[in-house]
């Protein structure tokens, strides 16, 4: 990537950047400048061949860099920007690795008067116990995380080389503005240093010290760990970014007085709750970083099986969904178990944590949620993440166009792909002040109002999203807003609204609603997503000597597509035990192997099985003849091109499959339907646990790349599908 890159102060974290630029081959030539002090540590740094060369002059140690990297202490960067000042390269990239980004932005501004645009500050998370290059590690960076800050006149090819340069080093890059990055360093990082500096200062002080030390275990050694650091770098730190610290520190003492006084109060069940809820919280924390951790995925299938036993698969998705929305609006204290814990769902639960929401878990399923009622929910601090999840942001984007306060909605860069004037315009008709980009795509900006109005909207297209988005927002709307929809979709929203004790009516293919009621809470059993059951549905009946049973699963007839679509191709599957669960029909599936043959599917079926299309054409392409799917234009704008990506993979292991605009046309095959070979999944959980069960009828493994997607959906996938007998790893 460069020719020479020239470190300026090689300490743990400069030595570790070269170590791990050299590893990676990512540059010829490694120099450093440092000052004359000190030389014993540059010295060392050659010795251990971590730089080249070092020099005392910067003219020298910069000439003919085409990358500078900054990784002095923040406190004398601006220092070191006035040496580099006179050679100036317009050439070269300049970056950093201060731990503060304000003050950095601010030094380059007081020495060039504004940031020069081939300057890109950056700040690794990472960090050891000892400083110094000879604590300087290769791997320092690896899977740690990389905050790059931008400014407005950044150099776009600095910015994406800069990017590129610590992705090969194997850092996980987000970009963030300025402040947002100092506001969040300084409660994740900063005040637990202080604290913990704070703390050890406390012990150490008391005479008896050598006795509490002595008996200090694991707990003192992992919550002091961070006072190791050098002193001199937190002083620095901690000037630069005080006015974030400060006013954290000042809520510290509080949240110590509050623990004093109950404690002084005999106020046990308080404290309980306090430890309790910080016990959660940092389990949430470790959840997340396990997600942030885990490394690209592949699946491995090997050819063959059948699938045998009984299962139950996770939450439905939909269901999960709504029941935090409604959950939050209602009054009083919600309980949802079979909640799905995967990622969707829980970016739907901590959007509405981050509008003030009190929800504790999911643990085993259950989450409490806390409501706020109606007009309860609180202005975002920040904008929305909803992930890869169209269905948070198309409901949200309707229950926050009829808030008072503003809000923005963004997702990861497949939904950021996914139309959403389909909701936007609706809004835009009953007064909602919505903006998407100029191509009709997230993020989304919705500035609040009280004066959205109801209107009568007829859907040009069959989608639950939109009918619910425009039900929430109508629960806000003066006047009645009326939903008609060109043929029958999921109809979780119009059940669970009734089940909160919030009249919804149906008539025929309408459903009306407006603002006039509240939401009750109620408790909701989330039965199993028979999305999810689809997989093992075509599975059992593809495999031969199968025979599998799916317990607990939501059989809504406006979900079951996929058992009606299964039957007219032969499958064998019973719907045992029916019954009716919180308003919602839940049934057992018992599916035992048969000879699936082609059909042409019926296009009403089409919506009430829009998310199981993908493993249906994996069903086709081991049935006997031609399967014809017409009037299914909406895959290509699910979390892929739907149509497309399962041509596509479906070629490549040997099956004769068209893509046409709105289906695919799929030449069925008894024996030897599959072959092996390597997919993609393309962003997309669906298609990677798609192709997982065309192993199942394949003559070679099948390799499916980037699986880490099916967290989004089913994160216990791989462990059910291989308790029935599929052979993944
Ligand atoms: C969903 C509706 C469907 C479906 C999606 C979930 C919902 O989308 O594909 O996975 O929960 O309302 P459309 O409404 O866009 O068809």
């Amino acid at each position: 990537m460069f020719n020479k890159i020239c470190i300026i102060g090689v300490g743990l974290i400069g030595g570790s950047i070269a170590r791990a630029a050299r590893e990676q081959g990512l540059c010829h030539h490694i120099v450093a400048f440092g000052r004359k002090k000190g030389i014993e540590n540059l010295r060392t740094a050659k010795r251990l061949g971590v730089i080249d060369e070092y020099y005392f002059d910067i003219e020298r140690a910069v000439k003919n860099a085409d990358c500078v990297i900054v990784c002095t202490p923040v406190g004398v960067i601006e220092q070191i920007f006035r040496q580099l000042k006179p050679f100036w390269n317009k050439q070269t990239i300049y970056t950093d690795a201060g731990s503060t980004k304000g003050s950095v932005i601010e030094a380059a501004r007081t020495v060039f008067s504004k940031v020069p645009n081939n300057f890109i500050p950056a700040h690794p998370i990472a960090g050891a116990e000892n400083s110094g290059v000879e604590a300087s590690q290769v791997d320092l960076f690896k899977n740690k995380r990389l905050i790059v800050t931008p400014v407005n006149s950044s150099c776009p090819q600095a910015l994406s080389k800069v990017v590129e340069f610590w992705k090969k080093i194997g850092s996980n890059i987000s970009v963030m503005d300025v402040d947002h990055h100092d506001a969040v360093l300084a409660a994740t990082s900063h005040l637990p240093h202080v604290i913990a500096f704070a703390l050890v200062n406390l012990l150490g002080k008391k005479d008896q010290q050598g006795d509490v030390f002595k008996y200090a275990a694991g707990g003192f050694k992992d919550f002091t760990r961070i006072a190791s650091s050098d002193p001199t770098m937190w002083l620095d730190i901690c000037n630069a970014n005080r006015k974030e610290i400060i006013p954290l520190i000042q809520q510290m003492q509080l949240e110590l007085k509050n623990i004093e006084q109950m404690l002084d109060n005999n106020e046990n069940q308080q404290l309980l709750e306090t430890f309790t809820h910080a016990k959660k919280a940092r389990q949430r924390f470790l959840n997340q970083f396990d997600n942030h951790m885990s490394q690209s995925i592949t699946f491995n299938v090997q050819p063959g099986g059948s699938l045998r036993g009984e299962i139950r698969v996770p939450g439905d998705k939909s269901m999960s969904h709504r029941s935090i929305m409604l959950g939050s609006l209602a009054e009083g204290t919600t309980h949802v178990t079979g909640f799905l814990n995967a990622e969707d769902a829980l970016a739907t639960l901590q959007a509405f944590r981050a509008m003030g929401v009190e929800i504790e878990g999911p643990e085993n399923g259950k989450v409490t949620i806390h409501g706020v009622g109606k007009h309860g929910l609180k202005e975002p601090k920040e904008p929305l993440n909803l992930g890869n999840s169209g269905t948070s942001m198309r409901l949200l984007s309707g229950l926050l166009a009829g808030q008072t306060f503003n809000s923005v909605l963004t997702g990861d860069k497949s939904l950021s792909s996914r139309p959403m004037k389909r909701v936007t315009e609706p809004l835009l008709k009953m007064g909602a002040n919505i903006e998407t980009q100029a191509d009709g795509t997230a993020p989304l900006k919705i500035t609040g109002t009280s004066s959205l109005k109801g209107i009568d909207y007829e859907m040009p297209m069959a989608s639950a999203q939109v009918k619910s988005c425009l039900l929430l927002a109508g629960m806000y709307a003066n006047g009645e807003t009326t939903v008609k929809e060109p043929a029958p979709t999921r109809d979780h929203t119009e059940r669970m609204l009734n089940g909160f004790s919030y009249p919804v009516i149906r008539e025929g293919n309408k459903a009306r609603i407006n603002s006039e009621g509240k939401l009750l809470a109620v408790d909701i059993d989330v039965p199993s997503d028979i999305s999810s059951a689809a997989f093992f549905l075509v599975g059992a009946s593809i495999a031969p000597d199968s025979d599998i049973t799916l317990k607990h699963v939501g059989v809504n007839p406006t979900r079951t597509g996929i058992i009606e679509i299964l039957r007219l191709m032969g499958a064998k599957i019973e719907v045992l035990n029916e019954r009716t669960v919180g308003g919602e029909p839940v049934a057992d599936l018992r599916v035992v192997s048969s000879q699936l043959k082609g059909i042409e599917i019926p296009e009403e079926l089409v919506p009430l099985a829009i998310d199981e299309f993908p493993v249906l054409f994996v069903a086709a392409a081991c049935a006997e003849g031609e399967t014809k799917l017409t009037g299914a234009k909406e895959l290509r704008v699910k979390e892929c091109d739907r149509i497309q990506v399962m041509a596509d993979g479906l070629k490549i292991l040997g099956v004769d499959a068209q893509a046409t605009e709105d289906g695919m046309i799929i030449q069925g095959k008894v024996v030897d339907s599959i072959s092996g070979g390597e997919v993609e999944s393309h962003d997309d959980h669906r298609i990677a646990m798609s192709f997982s069960i065309a192993g199942l009828k394949a003559t070679a493994p099948i390799t499916i790349n980037d699986c880490e997607n099916v967290n989004t959906s089913f994160p216990e996938f791989r462990e059910l599908a291989m308790k029935l007998g599929l052979k993944l790893k």
